[in-house]
């Protein structure tokens, strides 16, 4: 594993993993001590391929009683709106299928925007208030869209949003197409967590797994900080760190 500061004054400090293991070793590792630091902690946590091994090992260590999540608060990034919570493609399925049922974590504990609430704004305004109630994010963990979106802040998204129902791109759809059997059967809204909810966490760990996140990686950790690629917007927090392999950092300069 190498690490290194990236090349700017306040950029995220870069951890280039060497194999998959060894990645989701990495990343556990950095949860392992946030709980030892703060058993109660509240985790932001991402879906999607890149955080599915992460979650089998954190899933392993909970299960040989190396940590326990039984006082851990955790709030989901995203979700979409109108699916029932049992639909497989829901956020809620995957969480309880690579997580929740494998940890010791309260369910109670555990929040997910409800995508079926009859006010879907007023659920919004809920889950900011239950973040608040118990005192911010502690660590979150993010994961990257190809387009560069954070949780589902799509492009042109201001960096003080806060958590609402959003329209997904094509591009966020078609990365959800096979989940869903085609790109006409993606729901046309999520809810998700706001650019400046995110920001307010005390830390944060960006991952990004593969050669397709190359490009993107560079431009969110080395470009502009710009809203057309908001996870750039990471640059400007003050304890950040970006967890990549090997091919989804071919593209940054402190690779070479
Ligand atoms: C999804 C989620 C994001 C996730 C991203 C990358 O649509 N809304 O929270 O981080 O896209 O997903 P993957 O890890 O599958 O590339």
């Amino acid at each position: 594993m190498t690490e290194k500061p990236a090349d700017r004054r306040s950029a995220p400090t870069v951890v280039v993993a060497q194999s998959p293991d060894e990645f989701a070793g990495a990343v556990a590792v950095q949860v392992k001590r946030q709980l030892h630091a703060r058993s109660s902690s509240v985790l932001a946590l991402p879906t999607g391929q890149t955080p599915i091994g992460v979650y089998a090992e954190l899933s392993r260590r909970c299960r040989e009683e190396e940590i326990s999540f039984v006082d851990v608060r955790t709030f989901n990034l995203d979700e979409f709106v109108g699916l029932p919570a049992d639909h497989p493609a829901s956020f809620e399925t995957y969480m309880m299928a690579h997580l929740f049922s494998h940890i010791d974590i309260d369910l109670a504990k555990v929040h997910i925007p409800n995508g079926n609430a009859a006010n879907l704004e007023q659920e919004c305004r809920a889950y900011e208030r239950e973040i608040a109630a118990v005192g911010g994010i502690d660590l979150a963990i993010v994961g990257i869209g190809a387009n560069g979106h954070i949780a589902f802040n799509e492009p042109g998204t201001p960096f003080d949003s806060r958590t609402r129902v959003i329209e997904l791109t094509t591009s966020s759809k078609a990365a959800h197409a096979a989940e869903f059997g085609g790109i006409d059967q993606v729901p046309e809204l999520a809810i998700t967590m706001g650019i400046g909810t995110i920001l307010q966490s005390r830390r944060i760990v960006l991952l990004a797994l593969g050669a397709d996140k190359a490009e993107i990686v560079a431009r969110a950790i080395e470009g502009p900080v710009t809203t057309d690629v908001p996870a750039s917007v990471l640059q400007t927090h003050p304890n950040v760190l970006v967890m990549l392999d090997r091919a989804a950092a071919a593209n940054l300069h402190i690779a070479q």
